[in-house]
């Protein structure tokens, strides 16, 4: 961190006495003022819930400028890491800071590639739920599980157990979502296959049965890559937070990345491409594109309580650069598969053009996010709506990780101990039952 030329003064209307607070510069984006020693220097905290002001850590790996519409990851944007890399490169940018050169590359690409496959009786643990069980109850139960399994990465103080645990973790996610699917529509699991890229064998696991061979197609497989690489990493958001957290009190890395999937899981987050679809198919079976208008005027009433999915982001002021991506991703899916007159993305597309040119949304800064279109490519790829949130989650994997890594690494953690302002009651006697 580098100290700034200027200081903050905190002044106080009471007359008690003014702080000074050193005020720190990140390499690009808003410095920061630290408030480490404000309780000692004042007896207050600051108050910030959501976290509006607050940055919770330093971190050189992902950067978000959202008045731009900007996404770097390591500081490269992620237009050019989606057309010009493939998801293990990104990983493995984002896990070592650096793009990897072919050798380093291909060496990577066989280290993940060896830990695919997942313990035996993982499948036992995973026959335990009931078939009916939302995919995300399932990975966090799965991911959680890891831990019990692989006990020789689990210490998070020790470098090398930090090194495997994020390959296993990288490796074995595919495994665990297609593994949950098939569980779900009760077909048998498929084993990986190494001689496939990363979106491939998810797919053939996927899709696959061992009654015949798979083919992968390429334009689904390069699909499926760019959605894992536009989901990797998102800076401080609440699941990457939410397993700095947990992880800063020492749990294993499989116990912290099971809290990210876990906080992935609601709708504000993770599973709005879940919410996003559903939607669209309500609209589509309440009259379609005709209902448009309607519907936006249920978006616009505070009271219906009915927000656009797939619209918004509390860092994006601007267009988020990964739902453009992902609408091109789209538009080449359904055309490879002949699905061009697709009503639902005729309705998404509708729904957008309306929304942006709508004061509602104009003034608010409300535009597409990466969600928007997400759902519709997954659906076409065959994914079930409920399984979108656990693709998001395994793309997610590596961020959290190499979040968590950092987090670990850096001499300046501590355990994350946020602190509140009290409004409930002062101190006050039990009284007797009889006199409650
Ligand atoms: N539809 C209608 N109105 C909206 C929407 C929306 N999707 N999003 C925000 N608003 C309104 C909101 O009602 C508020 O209006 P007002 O100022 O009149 O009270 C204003 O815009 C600001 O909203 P906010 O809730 O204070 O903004 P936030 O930064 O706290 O919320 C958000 C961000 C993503 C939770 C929100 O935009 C939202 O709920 N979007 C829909 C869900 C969604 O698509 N989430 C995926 C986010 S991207 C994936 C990821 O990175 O996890």
């Amino acid at each position: 961190m580098k100290l700034a030329d200027n200081k903050a003064t905190l002044s106080f209307s009471n007359g008690s006495p003014s702080v000074e607070l050193p005020v720190y510069q990140g390499n690009i984006g808003p410095d920061v003022i630290d408030i480490r020693k404000l309780y000692g220097q004042t007896g207050m905290f600051t108050y910030d819930p959501g976290f509006l002001s607050t940055a919770s850590c330093q971190s050189a790996i992902t950067y978000i400028d959202g008045d731009k519409g900007e996404l770097l990851y390591r500081g490269y944007p992620i237009e050019q890491l989606a057309t010009q890399c493939d998801f293990l490169e990104t990983c493995h940018l984002l896990l070592y800071g650096d793009l990897p050169n072919a050798d380093k590359k291909a060496a990577f690409s066989q280290r993940v590639t060896m830990h695919t496959m997942v313990n035996e009786q993982m499948q036992f643990f995973l026959r335990g739920f009931r078939r009916d069980a939302h995919p995300m109850a399932v990975l966090t139960g799965l991911v959680g599980a890891l831990s019990a399994f692989y006990h020789d990465s689990t210490d998070i103080n020790n470098p090398e157990h930090r090194e495997i645990a994020a390959i296993r973790l990288i490796a074995k996610m595919p495994t665990l979502v297609a593994m949950a699917y098939k569980y779900g529509v009760g077909q048998p699991y498929m084993y990986p296959r190494n001689d496939l890229s990363y979106a491939g064998n998810f797919l053939r696991m996927m899709f696959g049965t061992p009654c015949e061979d798979y083919k992968v197609n390429p334009v689904l497989e390069r699909a499926m890559d760019r959605i894992f690489i536009l989901h990797a990493d998102h800076e401080q958001n609440a699941s990457t937070s939410t397993v700095r957290l947990c992880g800063s009190s020492g749990t294993n890395p499989f116990a912290a990345i099971a809290a990210g999937v876990a906080c992935l899981w609601g709708p504000a987050h993770g599973g709005a491409n879940e919410a996003c679809l559903n939607m669209l198919e309500d609209i589509q079976a309440n009259g379609g594109v005709a209902k448009v208008g309607e519907f936006m005027n249920q978006v616009k009433d505070k009271n219906s309580g009915v927000r656009l999915m797939g619209f918004g982001h509390r860092v994006y002021k601007n267009h988020d650069p990964r739902a453009k991506l992902m609408q091109e991703t789209c538009k080449e899916v359904l055309a490879e598969l002949g699905l061009e007159n697709d009503p639902l993305f005729k309705l998404a597309m509708s729904l957008e053009k309306i929304a942006l040119e709508d004061d509602y949304f104009v003034q608010r800064k409300l535009y597409p996010n990466v969600d928007f279109y997400s759902g519709i490519v997954q659906r076409a790829l065959g994914i079930p709506v409920n399984l979108f949130t656990g693709i998001f989650a395994l793309a997610r994997t590596v961020g959290w990780i190499a979040q968590l890594n950092e987090m670990i690494s850096d001499p300046e953690y501590k355990i994350g101990r946020p602190r509140q302002l009290f409004t409930g009651s002062p101190r006050r006697d039990v009284p007797p039952l009889a006199k409650r």
